[in-house]
């Protein structure tokens, strides 16, 4: 296969650049949500904020639409079901009084669901990844454009408060010029993903069939989205092409083995040509900056995010524990231990305003709180009639790492082009996450919590507390 020709050629010109769009201002954001396994963390995440109505939401799943109810208890929200098919899902899309969709359904269905909304009018913000293939990375570039609606994808590792500083400082100047950066997800999915849905696991065992048919890094955005951020990627400079290698695999094949020995539910995943288990991918930028990005949900290291970002003047680092910054003077300031007293200063000085202000309320929310400031920050935008914090361009050349890196790894590792998205505008485009709101907005609201979402038994946050648990809560 000639990868220019079927990977990533893209001959039409942009029909309108979608970077710094501003939809219409809407004083209330009327909302639909897709999918109630990550669906439940955004909506415990929106009714916490001012100027949002739940209008609508849909799980194929009867079961989970039932469980997702206790959200709306203590609530002015009353939305509609859809509920029962797998279908189900167009007949919200189709709902006339909504203006936003979130999509958290699994990865496979993800761009289907969200050309069909955006088609009929809706602005989305789509779970991470926006897409498996380079051609619908594409697809929701153009039907974007078309149809002049926001596509957002919830990149919300972005939002972590020690990713929020480290991207205030690279808008600061604090790093000069970078050189490379790194960033990682790298936390183990073995036991869930052999999980029955019975036993909360993911539906349809949706994960551990993609593990089994597939190469590359499947989940990619988490670590390059906030390094991507910080080196103003699609905004001044673009990802040109990456190598790519993967181990083979270690783990997953044995465990389907072990387990069909004694349930005859696993054998149909005995014998599967599972990823390699360690995968890392290198990058080059146009401006001739390079990043890693790295993938191990195999292995049982604690979650290790990495997130170093290194420049000519300064350094930052998240993980492993301790957290650290180097001002370009050879030494570390780390967040416990040596140094801990210039970290705090240099924490204090770097917090954009958003996590001033946020840090607070979103104590208890998702993923070290920053499900609630990602939720917030698209709400006042979209109230505001503000630019999305990420666009289109970002979740399409951030998503289409995952088919890059398996054509990489069939090929022997060879090195295959990143297509430009933006085709050329990335040259003007400006930045749009405005993390210290001086471009308008910040006058949202945030709600008292409801009774439901304060006593969500969060698996996932409870993951994250037991892996960084040194590292929330402080400074
Ligand atoms: N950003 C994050 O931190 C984060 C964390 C977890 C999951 N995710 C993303 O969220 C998405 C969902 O993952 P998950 O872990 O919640 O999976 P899951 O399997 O737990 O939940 C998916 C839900 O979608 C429903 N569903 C499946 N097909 C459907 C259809 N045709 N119509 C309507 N509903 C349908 C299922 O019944 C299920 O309730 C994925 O894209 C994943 O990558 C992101």
């Amino acid at each position: 296969m000639s990868q220019n020709d079927d990977i990533s050629a893209e001959t039409s010109v942009q029909r309108f650049n979608m970077a710094g769009f501003r939809a219409p201002r809407l004083d209330t954001v009327r909302v639909g949500v897709l999918g109630m396994g990550r669906g439940d963390n955004h909506i415990k995440a929106l009714v916490q904020i001012e100027g949002v109505e739940i209008r609508a939401i849909c799980d194929k799943d009867p079961l989970e639409i039932q469980k997702s109810r206790v959200w709306f208890q203590d609530t002015d929200h009353n939305p509609e079901i859809y509920t029962d098919s797998k279908d189900a899902w167009k007949g919200l899309c189709e709902q006339k009084d909504l203006d936003l969709i979130f999509i958290c359904t699994p990865i496979p269905l993800h761009a289907e669901m969200s050309l069909y909304a955006m088609r009929q009018g809706k602005h989305v913000c789509c779970e991470v990844a926006a897409a498996w293939t380079v051609e619908d990375c594409w697809e929701l570039v153009r039907t974007a454009e078309e149809t002049r609606k926001h596509f957002m994808m919830l990149e919300n590792y972005s939002y972590m408060d020690f990713h929020l500083v480290t991207i205030n400082m690279a808008y600061r100047g604090f790093y000069g010029d970078i050189v490379h950066a790194e960033g990682a997800y790298n936390t183990s999915k073995l036991e869930k993903c052999f999980r029955k849905v019975q036993e909360r696991g993911y539906s349809d065992m949706w994960w551990l069939r993609e593990f089994a048919s597939r190469r590359g890094i499947l989940y990619p955005t988490h670590g390059l989205g906030p390094i991507a951020t910080a080196m103003d990627i699609n905004r001044g400079d673009r990802m040109e092409y990456l190598v790519y290698m993967e181990g083979r695999d270690f783990s997953y094949g044995p465990e389907a083995k072990k387990r069909a020995a004694d349930d005859p539910f696993y054998e149909e995943f005995v014998g599967k040509p599972y990823r390699g288990n360690m995968g890392v991918a290198l990058i080059r930028t146009v401006m001739g900056k390079t990043m890693m990005v790295q993938y191990d949900p195999h292995t049982p290291t604690p979650h290790n995010l990495i997130h170093g970002i290194y420049g000519t003047k300064g350094a930052a680092l998240f993980d492993p524990d301790p957290p650290r910054f180097s001002k370009g003077d050879h030494r570390w300031y780390r967040k416990a231990g040596n140094g801990q007293e210039e970290y705090e200063r240099l924490y204090d000085e770097y917090t954009p305003e958003i996590l001033r202000r946020l840090k607070q309320v979103s104590k208890g929310h998702g993923h070290g709180g920053s499900d609630f400031r990602m939720n917030w920050h698209i709400i006042d935008c979209l109230r505001n009639g503000l630019p999305m914090p990420q666009d289109v361009y970002d979740a399409a050349a951030w998503s289409s790492i995952a088919p890059l890196t398996a054509w990489s790894a069939e090929n022997r590792s060879a090195s295959v082009d990143i297509p430009d998205f933006t085709r050329g505008a990335w040259k003007i485009n400006a930045r749009n996450m405005d993390i210290n709101l001086e471009n308008g907005g910040g006058n949202t609201k945030v709600l008292p919590p409801s009774k439901a979402g304060m006593a969500f038994d969060d698996e996932l946050a409870r993951q994250w507390d037991r892996d960084h648990g040194l590292k929330e809560g402080s400074v």
